[in-house]
Order: C-alpha cells, then sequence, then structure tokens
C-alpha cells in the first residue's frame, strides 16, 4: 500500500490525545492516517507532501443541513432585514418549489453546495430531507442525499403540509412515509417548536423511526423555550439542534443526559434572533457542536470559518472550543468514531489553512483561508 507524508506543518490541531502541535507531520495510507506526530519522528513514506508552514485541522463535521430544495427565497431574508420576523410556515414555498423539481436538478443543487462546503474546509455533511413532505417527494430526496452522505436525516415532520390534517400527517409520517424513507436514512428528525410538532407528535415520530431502525435527532427551542431539549436528553438522543432558547431545567438535562447541544448561529445571524449562549452551555459540562444549518430559508451560509468566527465574538467561545465544536463536536453530534479528530486509524480527512494557526479562523472573519481540503487521503479541493 503507498503512503504519502505530509509535513511542514506549522501548527497540527489533532482535537486528540496529542493536542497542539507544531512542526508537525502525519502519513496517509489508503484513506486513513497511519501516523501523526512531530516532524522530526516522522517515518518514512512513498511520496512526501510539504505545507511550508500552513496550519492543518481536521476537516469541519457539519452535523445539520437541508441541501435538498430548490427555489430562492431571498426575498423574504430581506424582508427580514428590514423588520418582518421568521416564520417557519416560510418553509411551504422552498416545499413547493422541491416538489416541482426534477431528479437532477435537485442532485445538481445538492452538488453545487457540498462542493461549496468543501471549499471551505467541510469534509463530512449531514444531509436532510423535509422539504418534500409527501412519500415520493421524501423518498427521493433522501435517495438524492444518500449520494452525497451516508449520515442523511428522514425530516417528514419538518411541518405540516398546507391543506393537511396535523393528526393525519403523523400517521402518514410514521406510517407509509417512514417505510418509504426508511431504507435511505440514517437519522429521523423532527421540527419540535410551537407552529411545527408538540412534544407527543415528536415521541410518536422518533420512537416510529427507532422501531424502522433509524437513530433520532430533534430541532428544538430555536424560536422559543419548549419540550423539545428535556424530550432529547429523556429519549437519550445523540444531539438536539438550535438550542436558542434554553431555561435552567433544559441546561441541567443537557449536561446530564450528555446529548450533544448543536449550535447554529448562522440561523442567529440571519433571522436576527439572539445569539445561543454557548458560554452558559460549557460551563455547565454541556457538549456543544457547531453546525452551518445550510438552508434557503433561515440560514443560508455553508460556511463553519464563519461560524466558528461568530461563535468566539458573540457566543462566548474560545477559539479552541469552536473548532472543537465544529469538528470533533459534529463527529459526536453524528455519533461518528472515524471524522473529526486527526489521529492514528481516523480518516485522512483534513483542511489546511494559508495561516499560520486556526485562531485566524476566527480572527480573520470572511477571509477565505482554506486553501485545500483533503478528504480520505486526497485533495477533494
Ligand atoms: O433548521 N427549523 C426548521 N428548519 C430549518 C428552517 C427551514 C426553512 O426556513 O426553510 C432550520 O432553521
Ligand atoms: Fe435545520
Amino acid at each position: 500500500m503507498s503512503s504519502v507524508v505530509i509535513t511542514g506543518i506549522g501548527e497540527l490541531a489533532t482535537q486528540a490525545e496529542q493536542g497542539l502541535l507544531t512542526d508537525a507531520a502525519m502519513v496517509i495510507e489508503a484513506d486513513r492516517l497511519a501516523w501523526v506526530g512531530p516532524a522530526a519522528q516522522a517515518p518514512p513514506a512513498d511520496e512526501r507532501v510539504d505545507l511550508g508552514g500552513r496550519a492543518v485541522i481536521p476537516g469541519f463535521v457539519d452535523s445539520h443541513s437541508h441541501l435538498v430544495f430548490a427555489g430562492d427565497r431571498s426575498a423574504e431574508f430581506e424582508a427580514r432585514m428590514t423588520g418582518t420576523p421568521y416564520a417557519a410556515g416560510g418553509i411551504r414555498t422552498t416545499v413547493a418549489a422541491t416538489r416541482e423539481a426534477a431528479d437532477e436538478q435537485l442532485a445538481a443543487n445538492v452538488a453545487r453546495l457540498v462542493a461549496e462546503m468543501h471549499r471551505q474546509g467541510t469534509t463530512h455533511v449531514e444531509i436532510k430531507s423535509g422539504y418534500g413532505l409527501t412519500v415520493v417527494d421524501e423518498a427521493r430526496s433522501l435517495a438524492i442525499a444518500r449520494r452525497f452522505t451516508d449520515d442523511t436525516t428522514f425530516l417528514g415532520a419538518h411541518v405540516v403540509p398546507q391543506g393537511s390534517d396535523p393528526a393525519a400527517y403523523v400517521d402518514l409520517v410514521t406510517g407509509a412515509m417512514l417505510d418509504a424513507a426508511a431504507p435511505h436514512a440514517r437519522w429521523i428528525d423532527v421540527f419540535c417548536e410551537r407552529g411545527a410538532f408538540d412534544a407527543d407528535q415528536a415521541r410518536t415520530i422518533l420512537n416510529a423511526g427507532r422501531d424502522k431502525g433509524l437513530k433520532g435527532r430533534l430541532h428544538a427551542n430555536q424560536l422559543g423555550e419548549g419540550p423539545g431539549v428535556q424530550l432529547a436528553c429523556e429519549l437519550g438522543l445523540a444531539a438536539v439542534d438550535h438550542c436558542t432558547f434554553l431555561s435552567d431545567a433544559d441546561v441541567d438535562a443537557l449536561a446530564e443526559s450528555g446529548t450533544v447541544a448543536t449550535l447554529l448561529p448562522g440561523v442567529e445571524f440571519s433571522t436576527r434572533q439572539p445569539w445561543p449562549d454557548a458560554r452558559r452551555l460549557l460551563d455547565a459540562g454541556v457538549r456543544v457542536a457547531l453546525a452551518s444549518d445550510c438552508n434557503p430559508g433561515s440560514c443560508y451560509t455553508s460556511s463553519l470559518p464563519f461560524c466558528i468566527a461568530m461563535a468566539v465574538r458573540d457566543m462566548g467561545m474560545s477559539p479552541a472550543e469552536a473548532l472543537w465544536s465544529a469538528t470533533a463536536g459534529g463527529a459526536l453530534a453524528l455519533d461518528r468514531d472515524d471524522v473529526g479528530v486527526l489521529d492514528v486509524g481516523r480518516r485522512a480527512d483534513f483542511a489546511v489553512l494559508d495561516a499560520p494557526s486556526y485562531v485566524h479562523l476566527a480572527y480573520r472573519p470572511g477571509v477565505p483561508l482554506v486553501e485545500q481540503t483533503w478528504i480520505g487521503g486526497r485533495r477533494a479541493g
């Protein structure tokens, strides 16, 4: 098996036991890391790549995105910026456009956004359905998402579609829609929020998904306090996402359960909502992930560097905490032990920064610092 040594790494933020190394090297064999450590001790390899002192970080693990959609909601964003509040009902606009789009049109849009993510250092992404909301449209959304990732999430319970009876729709989601979606999905998700699905409905849907082999996750506490976070903790879900409005009891439940709180600051940026309080969560011992929530409505960014900059500037995270949350934290939120950390045996997924340190991700907001992205031991951008 041929090997490659990546050397000349000025700073290597491993997120593993070795911590932050200076003047480091990594050896890649096939798609995995075979060795990580100080450059002076690097074993010989068949090929050598010298990064000239640049910083290397694990590829970002974006544990929350909605990339299967058609249409544009820039007018809705524009109205928001002049005072119209965000309402989950906008989801139905995208549902109408997505149902009309051909498979290849949807797939091309996902490919474009995944390529955009790669250019910004993301090497693994979770992709949800949720803009189809019929049996056929949810199943095809997931089949398309599956072409790009093995972390696909069935979100038939995004909103109740226009004209549907809520109870009948929950029956559909837990019946024929779940049957059609399950073969293409690893996860099941529910938008548990006033105006979407309540805690009883969410529990019913998550339990039905579990019976079909899907692991649960939730959208919760985005627009106000509610029961979603505590439900996620009670059910032992891997992650609960948004967590913008939290009571003290929510924070305690997160700390006790180990459920990852995934914060999505691009949403607060794009909806002018208050920032989630990452510091409060971290100080309570909660495991925090950062993800993009890339979607055409509440947040149309695909950039984890941008999310890190917001988390550091406005949510009380240190640059080191924010980097962990966007890499190893994302992997935890997706219950994966192969990505998010640069250590022997992990996937050789990493980003090379045109900067001497990962700190520049927050220090130089808006600057495209990702010079190279490697996925499975190969350059992807
Ligand atoms: O994660 N919260 C629900 N779903 C998306 C918003 C989708 C939309 O507005 O189209 C979110 O923010
Ligand atoms: Fe979302």
